[in-house]
């Protein structure tokens, strides 16, 4: 019987030093050491990641490699590459690394060398993407495609929609892009009333080619087509499919030439790189989506080559398991003080939590600690006025990554210079707070009195000793993006085997699902079937008021 992970050695010293180090403020851990920053941050080209604001000691980070090394983590993650079926609950490889395996080296898979597999694939997008954008391709009335309609939810939504959004500073006129995720009418009736369909072309991205959202929203838009087209001639013209599904999508209309495929172990949120990336490469050209494959090329490399005590995505995965599981920081903050990166937390928000939102160990047996934190974030200026007060002030301390860039994709006067001393001062102030001393000497010296101090002193503190990660991009392009989105998919993956759970599979999104396909029917029926008081009380109340 394997050791759980609590009962490995390293895991054992890591308890103990989170005991000795709850006493401990992280501003004397920079008094003790005046290179703290040079001892706990790590440059590699166009990244500098600085956790020196991690509640770590060298001993705290020599404990957490060992646990790494206890876990084989090295092993799991040389299997990873290798394509070994470490899906172990579906049976698959975990290929995204494939994907974007710029040296090309063959990749063997039941068989199949997939790194050619990935090459064919990536010249066919690269024909279409130069046909569609060049005006070759033309719509049923002989008209170039102006408007791309993505459909499509999850990970064949998140990574191009939050790609788009990060590089449209570098678009040209060519096309615009549009986004099809939810089921609920108003998105696809907003996107529709905004197109032509002379000149619109649609991605079907769906990696089964079965999910009820997107099914509904493909339908809806081939009815909106073939409204204006008058016959089903134009679907061949203005829909194209990503899938693994080739039955499904010839069922759906769409011909096989016209269908991009991807594989089954590529997982869904982690499909970007594949031909669900289909809309970045028509928005912003098959170059730069070439880039953003190179950019996740070379931190793969890092992944694989650098000492792990250097090796940031692992000390990103070591991090958080220290945060969520050892001093018990049940939730982690995505902070982008990039206007470019707005989208990321969401995308993180399915990368973390749909890997790792697990109870269970491989072997299936329940674990005894805190799995991944809850993800969550938005932009940091905004939410400097939306949550701060909560992150500075409340009493749950939250760990926070900040992101930032040192150029901005549009210099605009001052406003880097303003954004980024945001950036700096808020890590800072998390770490360092403000005592009652500094309180009292700031208020005295604006001149108010004594009584007014007393009463204001205890509301103005911050206790501080709030942990965060900076990470500087030089600047968000293509390659960066790439470079960044990569580095948390590592640090996805160590954290799950840190941790012992299986990241890539997600058998908690079905019992909704099916739960949902029963209600549907139930509603199409106007009956209510057996449910407990509250769902058929909702429901009554729904159907009744919809007559
Ligand atoms: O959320 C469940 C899920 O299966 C995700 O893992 C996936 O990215 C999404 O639904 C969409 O799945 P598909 O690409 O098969 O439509």
């Amino acid at each position: 019987m394997v050791a759980s992970r609590s009962q490995l050695t390293s895991w054992q010293l890591l308890k103990e030093q989170a005991d000795v180090l709850k006493d401990v403020h992280l501003q004397q851990l920079f008094a003790q050491d005046a290179n703290r920053f040079s001892t706990f941050s790590v440059e590699i080209p166009g990244v500098l990641f600085d956790y020196s604001k991690q509640l770590v000691t060298e001993k705290v980070r020599d404990a957490l490699v060992s646990l790494a090394n206890e876990c084989e983590l090295t092993q799991w993650r040389d299997k990873m590459f290798a394509g070994e079926k470490i899906n172990i609950t579906e049976g698959r490889a975990v290929l995204h690394t494939a994907l974007r395996n710029r040296a090309k080296t063959p990749i063997v898979v039941d068989g199949e060398n997939v790194t050619e597999q990935v090459e064919t694939e990536l010249a066919k997008i690269k024909g279409f993407v130069e046909k569609v954008r060049s005006g070759q391709w033309l719509g049923y009335t002989g008209k170039a495609v102006k408007d791309v309609v993505s459909i499509g939810v999850g990970g064949s939504n998140l990574g191009p929609q939050m790609a788009t959004e990060a590089l449209a500073s570098y678009v040209d006129d060519t096309l615009n892009v549009h986004y099809v995720s939810n089921v609920d009418g108003v998105q696809i009736a907003h996107v529709l009333k905004k197109v032509n369909p002379e000149t619109t072309l649609f991605v079907v991205s769906s990696k089964t080619f079965t999910t009820s959202e997107t099914m509904t929203n493909a339908s809806t838009a081939v009815k909106w087509l073939r409204a204006a087209a008058g016959d089903n001639s134009a679907i061949a013209k203005h829909f194209v499919a990503v899938s693994t599904n080739l039955e499904k999508t010839a069922a759906f209309g769409i011909a096989d030439e016209n269908v991009f495929t991807m594989w089954d172990w590529v997982g869904g949120r982690f499909s970007m790189w594949s031909a669900i990336g289909l809309p970045i490469a028509l928005y912003l050209g098959f170059d730069a989506f070439i880039d953003m494959l190179e950019g996740a090329f070379e931190v793969d490399t890092h992944f694989q080559q650098a000492p792990l005590s250097d090796n940031i995505p692992v000390l990103m995965g070591l991090l958080s398991v220290w945060n969520a599981s050892f001093l018990d920081h049940r939730a982690q903050a995505i902070l982008p003080y990039d206007q470019a990166l707005h989208m990321l937390p969401a995308y993180l928000q399915q990368g973390e939590m749909e890997s790792n939102g697990k109870s269970v160990t491989f072997a299936g047996s329940a674990v005894n600690y805190t799995t991944v934190p809850l993800i969550w974030g938005m932009t940091g200026i905004n939410g400097q006025h939306a949550f701060y007060q909560y992150l500075h002030q409340g009493t749950t301390i939250v760990p926070a990554d900040f992101i930032g860039s040192v150029q901005s994709q549009c210099e605009v006067d001052d406003h880097h210079t303003i954004l980024m001393s945001n950036f700096f001062a808020q890590s800072e102030a998390m770490m360092n707070g403000v005592s009652a001393q500094q309180v009292r000497e700031e208020l005295a010296a604006k001149g108010v009195n004594e009584e007014q101090i007393a009463q204001l002193v205890e509301h103005k503190v911050h206790q501080g000793n709030r942990p965060t990660t900076s990470i500087l991009l030089d600047k968000v392009d293509a390659k960066a993006l790439g470079r960044l989105i990569a580095l948390y998919e590592h640090k996805i993956f160590v954290q799950g085997i840190i941790l012992e759970i299986c990241s890539f599979d997600q058998w908690g999104v079905e019992l909704g699902k099916g739960l949902a396909k029963n209600i549907e029917s139930e509603l199409r029926d106007n009956r209510i079937a057996e449910h407990d008081s509250s769902t058929s009380g909702l429901m009554a109340y729904y159907q009744a008021k919809r007559q």
